[in-house]
This record gives structure tokens, C-alpha cells and sequence, in this order.
């Protein structure tokens, strides 16, 4: 699927989850804000308790999410001969179900939270709120179209195709490239480590959006009759240059830090997978079918 028409499908099925999701928590507000004593003499009780027809269904298709999240892993080490799609769009789906599939799981508890199946529950928020760190870790790691990380030879060669690129598209003046390169060549600590590397980083990209504002606004006040098309451009190429040197300079640190995160993302993921394994089996094994 090219990028454009995955994008659409993703940002669609996201806007359908979470429209449905608050739909969803809306109309059974007053039911979940009840103590639970008072819980089964409401009529919405049959409905959005945990076995409910709802509660039921939310716990069914948020699992079904969980595991399908778990594909991610299965295309990635090419198992059950899953090859096809790239790598990056296999990420986004995988955190389309890792958000989506918790919410409807926290819909399905209905606040219900007690014993083994708690910790199944807490380990899931866990592995939730750490993907997004994740994610945010992975990002920092220079990657190719594919999604595969690229050699440092490789980085330096998109590097300076940028600036060839800057140079031959538009008759920058000297005084802009000058600028550019400034703005794009920012100073780090690199010495002091993997948590001041992070904490870089993160004000890097706080700051970046104000110091390309001003990069415009000089283009703008030295270049008045410069095309705005032209500023667009370069801007875009600017940030990606001031990017990948960040990510250049940083990728000893940052590689380092993505193994140590995964070192605890993986367990929590596991730990509950298990117990929802066994929450399943024992609910089927009881007998509840749900509408089947
Ligand atoms: C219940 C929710 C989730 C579970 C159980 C889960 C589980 C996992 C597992 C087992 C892996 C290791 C994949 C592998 O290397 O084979 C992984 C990787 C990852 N997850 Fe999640 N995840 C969840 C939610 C999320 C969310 C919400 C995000 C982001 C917003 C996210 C982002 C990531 C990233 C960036 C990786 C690393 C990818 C890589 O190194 O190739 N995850 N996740």
C-alpha cells in the first residue's frame, strides 16, 4: 500500500476507534462513575459489566487487538511467513492496536479491578505508556524508507545529499546557507551520557520549532522577493538536516538506551500476555460465550 493511502487508512481507523471508544464511555458514564454495590440495581448493569453484552464484546475485541499487536514482532523476524509490507508500516499498526486495545480493555474492566487479572492489567498500561517512550526513542535512530536502521556511512550520505540538494533546487544565497547551516549545526554535550543525551535531545526538539521560525523570518526580511515555495523548501530540508546530525551525534547514546528500553518493555509484555491467557481460559471454561 503506498504511504499516502496507509496513512489515510491508519488516521481512519483511528478516528472510528476513538469515536467509537467515547461513544462507548459517554453513554455508560454514570454506570462506571457507580459504586459497585449499587452497580447491579442499574439498568445499564446487563449491558457494560465485564460479562455484559457490551463489557463482554469490548473485553473480546481489545484482546483480539493485544494479540494482533504481536504480529509486529511475527513480521519482523519474518515467522509465519510474514514478509510482505515494510517494517515501519507494521510500527503504526502495532501502536494503532497497542492504543486502541488497552482503551477497550479499560472499558471492559468497567473499573472492576481486583486479583491476578489486575496485574495483567497494570503490566498492559505499563508496556502501553512505555511504547510511546518507545516510540519516541525509536524515532531518534536514523532509519531508511523501510524502516531499517542505517549505517552511519549511510547517514552522512543522505546528510549531504540534503545540502546538494538545498544548493541545487534554489539559488540560495550565501548569507541563507550560512544561516541554515547554523541553525542546523547546534552544539551537544556528548560526553555526559545516556540520560543527559536524552534530555537533550527532547529540548532539541522543543526549541527546534522556534529556531526555524526565525530562520524564516530572517529569509523573509533579508529576501523579500524569495518565493514562499521556495522558504517552504528549504525550512523542510533545514529540519531534516538539523535532525539527522542530531540523530548522527547521538546514535552510540540513543542505541544503547533503545536496547535498555526494550529490556523492559519485553518482560511486561509478556508478563501480560500470561495472565490474560489465563483470565481467557478460565472465563471460557466457565462458560461465559459472549454471542457465540
Ligand atoms: C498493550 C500494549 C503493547 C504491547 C503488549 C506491546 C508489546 C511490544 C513488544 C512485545 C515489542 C517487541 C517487538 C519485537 O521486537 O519483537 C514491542 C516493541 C515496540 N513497541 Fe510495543 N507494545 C504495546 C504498545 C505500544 C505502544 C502504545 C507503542 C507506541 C505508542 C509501542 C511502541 C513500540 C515500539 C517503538 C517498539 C520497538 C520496535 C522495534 O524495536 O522494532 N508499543 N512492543
Amino acid at each position: 500500500m503506498k504511504e499516502k493511502s496507509f496513512n489515510l487508512f491508519i488516521t481512519i481507523l483511528y478516528l472510528t476507534s476513538i469515536v467509537a471508544i467515547i461513544y462507548f464511555a459517554y453513554s455508560g458514564f454514570d454506570y462506571y462513575m457507580l459504586e459497585m454495590k449499587d452497580r447491579p440495581h442499574d439498568p445499564l448493569h446487563t449491558l457494560l459489566k465485564p460479562g455484559g453484552l457490551w463489557g463482554h464484546g469490548f473485553g473480546i475485541v481489545g484482546s483480539s487487538f493485544v494479540i494482533l499487536l504481536f504480529l509486529y514482532s511475527a513480521r519482523k523476524r519474518f515467522l509465519f511467513g510474514l514478509r510482505f509490507g515494510n517494517i515501519r508500516k507494521w510500527l503504526n499498526v502495532h501502536i494503532f492496536f497497542g492504543i486502541i486495545g488497552p482503551l477497550l480493555i479499560t472499558l471492559h474492566t468497567a473499573g472492576k479491578l481486583n486479583g491476578l487479572v489486575s496485574i495483567s492489567y497494570y503490566s498492559m498500561l505499563a508496556v502501553m505508556f512505555s511504547g510511546i517512550i518507545g516510540r519516541y526513542i525509536y524515532i531518534q535512530i536514523p532509519r531508511d524508507e523501510e524502516g531499517h536502521e542505517l549505517a552511519l556511512g549511510a547517514v552522512e550520505e543522505k546528510n549531504k545529499n540534503l545540502t546538494e540538494m538545498l544548493v541545487k533546487d534554489f539559488d540560495v544565497p550565501q548569507d541563507v546557507m550560512d544561516e541554515v547551516r547554523r541553525m542546523t549545526n547546534v552544539h551537544f554535550e556528548i560526553e555526559k551520557g545516556q540520560l543527559s543525551a536524552m534530555l537533550q535531545i527532547t529540548l532539541d526538539d522543543l526549541k527546534r520549532p522556534i529556531r526555524f521560525w526565525k530562520l524564516k523570518r530572517f529569509i523573509k526580511k533579508r529576501h523579500p522577493k524569495f518565493p514562499p515555495k521556495g522558504i517552504k523548501r528549504i525550512i523542510l530540508y533545514s529540519k531534516k538536516k538539523s535532525l539527522l546530525n542530531r540523530r548522527k551525534i547521538f546514535l552510540g547514546a540513543v542505541t544503547n538506551v533503545f536496547h535498555l528500553w526494550h529490556v523492559v518493555h519485553k518482560p511486561f509484555a509478556w508478563i501480560m500476555f500470561a495472565i490474560m491467557f489465563v483470565h481467557v481460559t478460565i472465563t471460557v471454561l466457565m462458560g461465559y460465550r459472549w454471542v457465540f
